[in-house]
Formats: C-alpha cells, structure tokens, sequence
C-alpha cells in the first residue's frame, strides 16, 4: 500500500469492531462495510456491482463474501469478482489502525 496516494479518516476506536463483526458508514455518499476477520479489517463499498444490492449483508466464508441478492462472490481483500452474475470487480479500500482509531484510506484525487 503507498500511504501517499490516499487520504486517511479516522471512522471509530478499532475496539468497535471486534473479530467477526462489520461495521457500516457513508463517506461522500458511498456506503461502505469494513469487516473484521481474525483481527484483519478489511473495507469494501456495500454496493454489489450487478445490481447495487447491499453487498455487506452477504454471508462471508474466509475472505469470500456472497451477494444476498443473486448470490455473485468476490474476495474482500483484493475487490475481485469470482463468480456471476457480476462481471465488475468492487472498490476496496486501505484501513490502518492508529493510536487505537481505525482510519479508511480513500484515493486522493487528480
Ligand atoms: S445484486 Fe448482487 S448478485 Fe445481483
């Protein structure tokens, strides 16, 4: 991850958000889930690339996460689609752990 080429905002005290649980929020208008698995985080837009179905819901096995709706999968590490009825990968986003406050990673823009 190159820290430069993203903006980093403070979204919670990481104690929030213990294994096994997703924590949900808007930045400029996206909704985003940011799961923690096995003390990882890991952030995704909650916006499933086939038909904008809430995607955070979806049951998750590993670092694979199911569509509630038509049951599309992707890989929450790396945003890749593995299975239709998607066909586009999701945004993913860096977190970091500061000081005890997680903090998401958005590409700067330009
Ligand atoms: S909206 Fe996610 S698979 Fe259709």
């Amino acid at each position: 991850m190159e820290e430069n080429f993203y903006e980093f905002y403070e979204v919670g005290d990481m104690n929030e958000l213990p294994p096994g649980e997703r924590l949900y929020l808007e930045l400029d208008d996206n909704p985003i889930v940011i799961f923690n698995i096995d003390g990882e985080f890991f952030a995704i837009d909650d916006v499933c690339t086939h038909d904008n179905g809430p995607l955070g819901d979806g049951e998750l096995n590993g670092h694979h996460i199911t569509c509630p709706r038509h049951g599309a999968r992707f890989d929450i590490q790396t945003g890749k689609v593995l299975s239709l009825p998607a066909m586009k990968d999701i945004n993913t986003y860096p977190i970091r752990v500061v000081e005890g406050k997680l903090e998401i990673g958005v590409s700067k823009k330009g």
